[in-house]
């Protein structure tokens, strides 16, 4: 089972960074972004491999997955073998690539990948968020499991002037999580069946106030539905559009999330932000980022 990660943008939130380095490959940290949403991505059994859907404008994403058993030969002759280890690391992760030639929409960024997924049931994982703990997919599978390996989206409460930003669900509360029995309809671990989506919705046409995260896990006949799927909002090829069609074919669920659970890259506040909260909880980083505050002069 594989999971599909869209990397196609131009990034020109992050101009004129990205004019040379893709957004994929800004740090958080010391590690790109891009990395933490691979290894989330694995992290759920049965994933086997992460699909970058790639512009062919950016090589450098592919560059930073390859082995380069020279580069990590110099590192350990020179002592540097923990240095060694993440450049080995971060080549051997199992990584393909699908391109993306047009940017015509996230529904017709995943359907590039459609050669990579083998007819078989894979997660959507969108770049600009990660999750460090891992463990959202891995509870939408479990949710997944529970209702005959049906479709799962991870959702979250968000205030009503904020939902023409994102997708939005239409549904009934099914039950919880396993293990994380949920009072309220809108807490974390709260399962709904879905019964309507719609994208970017004026606050008078929101359904509820329960926007899709940026994880899915979706059903193969996605692949079929996207195929034939015309231009939605902005003109784009939309995922969420081609999942209205999926519901009146098959069951859909949704599960609560907390969205503090993960950490916002897509704009450059966020992504100062999230390198900030990363650095307060890795004992790594803590003392020198919080000396490195200190000593500024704000
Ligand atoms: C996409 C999806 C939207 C989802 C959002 C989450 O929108 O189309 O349904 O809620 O990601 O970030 P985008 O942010 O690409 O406009």
């Amino acid at each position: 089972m594989k999971a599909v990660i869209p990397a196609a943008g131009l990034g020109t939130r992050f101009l004129p960074a990205t004019k040379a380095v893709p957004k994929e490959l800004l740090p958080v940290l010391n590690k790109p972004v891009i990395q933490y949403v691979v290894e989330e991505a694995l992290e759920p059994a049965g994933v086997d491999g992460a699909v970058i859907v790639n512009s062919r404008e950016k090589p450098q994403i592919e560059h930073y997955f390859s082995a380069d058993p020279d580069f990590e030969a110099y590192l350990r002759d020179h002592g540097k073998d923990a240095e060694a280890d993440a450049v080995h690391a971060a080549g051997a992760l199992p990584v393909s690539f699908a391109y993306q030639d047009d940017p015509k929409g996230l529904g017709h960024a995943v359907l590039c990948a459609a050669g990579e997924t083998a007819g078989e049931p894979f997660f959507v994982l969108l770049g600009d968020y990660f999750v460090p703990g891992r463990r959202m997919c891995v509870h939408m599978a479990e949710v997944s499991r529970a209702h005959g390996g049906a479709s799962v989206i991870a959702v979250a409460p968000v205030p009503a002037d904020q939902v023409s930003r994102y997708g939005i669900i239409a549904g009934t509360r099914a039950g919880s999580l396993a293990g994380a029995e949920a009072a309220g309809d809108e807490e974390p671990g709260a399962v709904w069946k879905v019964t309507g989506l719609v994208e970017k919705p004026a606050p008078e046409d929101a359904p509820s106030h329960l926007f899709i995260v940026g994880r899915y896990l979706l059903s193969p006949r996605i692949m079929d539905l996207l195929a034939t799927q015309g231009p939605g909002k902005g003109g784009e090829i939309q995922l969420t559009d081609a999942m209205v069609r999926l519901l009146a074919e098959e069951e859909m669920y949704a599960v609560v999330v907390d969205p503090d659970e993960g950490c916002d890259t897509g704009t450059p506040a966020a992504w100062a932000a999230t390198n900030a909260r990363m650095a307060m909880r890795d004992p790594a980083f803590r003392q020198a980022f919080v000396e490195g505050l200190g000593t500024q002069k704000l």
